[in-house]
């Protein structure tokens, strides 16, 4: 109930339960495996926990907004989530740059996000990239599939093979699974270009919604894909 409530991953809670943390109708449960129906108060600490449902959505995330859920200055994509679900607990899952645009999931489902984000279960995710410079090759295509090493910082970062589409002049298409820091823009400046524009398109099954800015739903069947791309049985 805990973890399908949005308060942490499998094992989080399971941490926070063998700590004694957790109260069920004011006497501490150390059983990991004890049910709890909705009539039962549940507490962490002094805080009643609210049971409630997972929500997944998807958004495709504007220019100019940061993948946060609060900043003092900058609009942040806790701005794009309506009123009625405010309270929610929604967070975005992994994070585009401030000026990436594209898919963006965001839901309460700790274990999810965690999976969508570990390099554990290869997820494919797909950008599209426009950059300045020299037009890229086959030559580049090969690379990328045997997998670059990015050493552009204090530590050499191996990556996992990425799969490079050319597309018609400046533009290809980028495929990995794997969200290092700045990954793509790393990967395409190892070869003396620039993103000028970067867009993600999709994250396994699940392709950016038509409509700017607007959260949307997941469908049913794209959560029985996404499940399945995670081994996530229901
Ligand atoms: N890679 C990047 O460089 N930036 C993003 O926002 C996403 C992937």
């Amino acid at each position: 109930m805990l973890a399908n409530s949005g308060y942490g991953t499998r094992s989080e809670v399971r941490k926070l339960i063998s700590r004694g943390l957790v109260r069920v109708n004011d006497t501490v449960i150390k059983d990991i495996g004890y049910g709890v129906s909705e009539d039962d108060d549940v507490t962490i600490g002094d805080n009643k926990i609210e049971s409630k449902t997972f929500l997944y959505f998807k958004i495709d995330k504007p220019d100019c907004v940061l993948t946060a859920m609060e900043d003092k200055r900058l609009k942040t994509v806790a701005d794009l989530i309506p009123d009625n679900l405010k309270t929610k607990r929604l967070s975005p899952v992994g994070r585009l740059d401030y000026h990436t645009t594209g898919l963006l999931i965001l839901t309460n489902d700790g274990e999810m996000s965690h999976r969508l984000t570990s390099p554990k279960y290869n997820i494919e995710k797909t950008y599209l990239v426009t950059y300045e410079g020299e037009p890229l090759t086959e030559e580049h295509v090969q690379l990328f599939k045997e997998g670059l090493t990015l050493d552009d910082t204090d530590e050499r970062i191996e990556l996992k093979p990425a799969q490079l589409k050319l597309l018609d002049g400046n533009r290809c298409m980028l495929t990995i699974t794997e969200g290092k820091t700045h990954q793509v823009r790393r990967m395409i400046s190892k070869f003396g270009r620039s993103v000028l524009e970067l867009r993600r398109l999709q994250i396994g099954n699940i392709t950016v919604p038509e409509a700017e800015g607007v959260l949307e739903e997941l469908t049913e069947d794209e959560l029985q894909g996404i499940r399945k791309l995670l081994s996530i049985l229901m």
